[in-house]
């Protein structure tokens, strides 16, 4: 990590304190699925649920293991919420065939180790949810959406996708392009006073999420309703 981007951060959090919600239940998830979520979203995550506009779906691009899905679950239960939740990722899709992992012979084997601990780690902490889960990475999954195809759900049964959502949660390929076509597929299918949070998207980052985030509030389509440190915008 480069010295001028712990600088850029470490002024950041001195002027920024982000609030970090307690939430006992949540703990040992934390320690027993792995993932990179970041404590403010926690917070931000609590707020866009408690304040769903409406009961229509809410989606996730970029699941890992399922420690986010977990935590939104959590929250979907905690407010008594019986939105769908859309999830799609392509399970590190992109593991080149001649990585050397630990002492796995056939690397691209991750994948489907990656599919099934998401699988097993959702039906573990969050059992009986309304949970839609796809493998496909995002650009192909809404273009199925676009054609009103079936898909195979990773817990079991085939569903199509029916928007419009009313929350998502963008934590895939953090890559500007990646990360703006992402958020332009999103905004077709979001509802007015949606909610958005971006992961990646603090103003000390060099994502191009951060990039994409800070486009959205600038269009004036969106407003930032707040960065803890993180991008949460509402669609006006
Ligand atoms: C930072 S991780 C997500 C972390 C997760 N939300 C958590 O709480 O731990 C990013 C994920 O996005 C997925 N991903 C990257 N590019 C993608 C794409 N184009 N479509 C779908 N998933 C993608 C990767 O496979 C990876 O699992």
């Amino acid at each position: 990590m480069d010295i001028k981007y712990m600088l850029k951060k470490g002024w950041f959090f001195l002027n920024n304190k982000p609030i970090i919600l307690k939430v006992d239940e949540l703990d040992r998830l934390r320690i027993c699925v792995p993932g990179w979520l970041d404590l403010g979203h926690l917070y931000s995550m609590d707020y866009a649920i408690k304040n769903l506009p409406s009961k229509d779906p809410i989606l996730e691009i970029g699941t890992f293991a399922g420690l986010s899905t977990n935590v939104i679950l959590y929250f979907l239960n905690k407010y008594n919420r019986t939105n769908k939740y859309y999830t799609t990722d392509w399970f590190l899709g992109d593991t080149p065939e001649d990585i050397k992992i630990a002492l796995v012979k056939n690397p691209r084997d991750l994948i489907t180790f990656l599919k099934e601990s998401f699988v097993r780690n959702v039906n573990f902490f969050s059992p009986n949810s309304n949970i839609y889960s796809s493998d496909l990475p995002s650009e192909k999954f809404f273009e199925v959406w676009e054609k009103g195809q079936e898909l195979d759900n990773l817990f079991g049964g085939k569903y199509k996708l029916q928007g419009p959502i009313s929350f998502a949660y963008i934590d895939g390929n953090h890559q500007y392009d990646f990360a703006k076509k992402d958020f332009i597929n999103v905004d077709k299918y979001l509802i007015k006073g949606g909610f958005i949070l971006f992961d990646d998207s603090a103003d000390y980052t060099n994502w191009g999420s951060k990039l994409v985030a800070q486009e959205v509030v600038k269009s004036g389509k969106y407003k930032l309703v707040f960065k803890n440190p993180h991008y949460l915008v509402e669609k006006l």
